[in-house]
């Protein structure tokens, strides 16, 4: 059941083991439940094909990273469009999962704050409804991260639920879990990733289908040269 989250400042390591140990419990059940792309709209798909045509075409050779790519499924779309995908997750549970659903792909346990990629190495980045779990005060220091590891030329596509504010999950996936996320105003999260110094070329804002609560926003950006 939604609630509102506490107030008061955020411990970011706290924070991330109760996000790794949310997702550590429900991995096999997310896995299970969402296996490929059956839950993203005509219009979703059409983003991130959009995402990896340009990623494809700038010519910023090079591999693309899914940023929280929890059992794998988005690493596994990029990859058959064509993209030299692979994929980091917070979760160990969920890189297990990846790991075995997609055997041939690969996947790290790690964590947006401190991605474990060289500067300027990625030619595109996805961050596939990972944002929503970073507090609003750790976002600029991640989209930094984003900035960094992308090649000069390289796209980012961000895809989050958008709104205001926070919401805690005490339920998901038929299990128990102490999760909070956030929603992003797009025109809020175009701003973090601007001063970050992504040029952001897109906002795609489409309304709620039947078994969403909220919209959803995705965000395509390229890091400048
Ligand atoms: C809603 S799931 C989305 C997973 C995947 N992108 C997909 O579309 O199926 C969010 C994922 O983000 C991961 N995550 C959350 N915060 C993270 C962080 N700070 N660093 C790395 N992964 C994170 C979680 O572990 C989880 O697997």
């Amino acid at each position: 059941m939604p609630a509102t989250t506490a107030p008061g400042p955020i411990d970011p390591d706290a924070h991330a083991a109760r996000v790794r140990a949310a997702y550590d419990t429900v991995a096999d059940a997310y896995a299970a439940l969402l296996p490929g792309t059956e839950a993203e709209t005509p219009l979703d798909l059409a983003t991130v094909g959009a995402f990896a045509w340009l990623v494809g075409a700038t010519g910023a050779a090079g591999p693309v990273a899914d940023v929280g790519c929890g059992a794998g499924r988005m690493t596994a779309h990029l990859a058959a469009l064509g993209l030299a995908a692979h994929g980091l997750d917070l979760s160990p549970a969920m890189v297990a999962a990846a790991r075995r659903a997609h055997p041939t792909l690969p996947f790290v346990v790690g964590s947006l704050a401190a991605l474990p990629y060289p500067d300027a190495s990625q030619a595109g980045v996805l961050a596939w409804y990972s944002l929503i779990h970073v507090p609003p005060a750790q976002l600029p220091g991640v989209a930094a991260e984003l900035h960094r590891v992308l090649a000069p030329g390289g796209h980012l596509l961000v895809g989050v639920q958008a709104g205001d504010g926070p919401r805690h999950l005490s339920r998901a996936y038929g299990h128990d879990v102490d999760l909070d996320a956030w929603l992003w105003r797009p025109d809020e999260l175009a701003g973090v990733l601007t001063r970050a110094g992504l040029d952001v070329r897109a906002r795609v804002v489409r309304e709620p289908e039947a078994h969403e609560r909220h919209a959803q926003a995705f965000l395509l950006a390229r890091r400048p040269g």
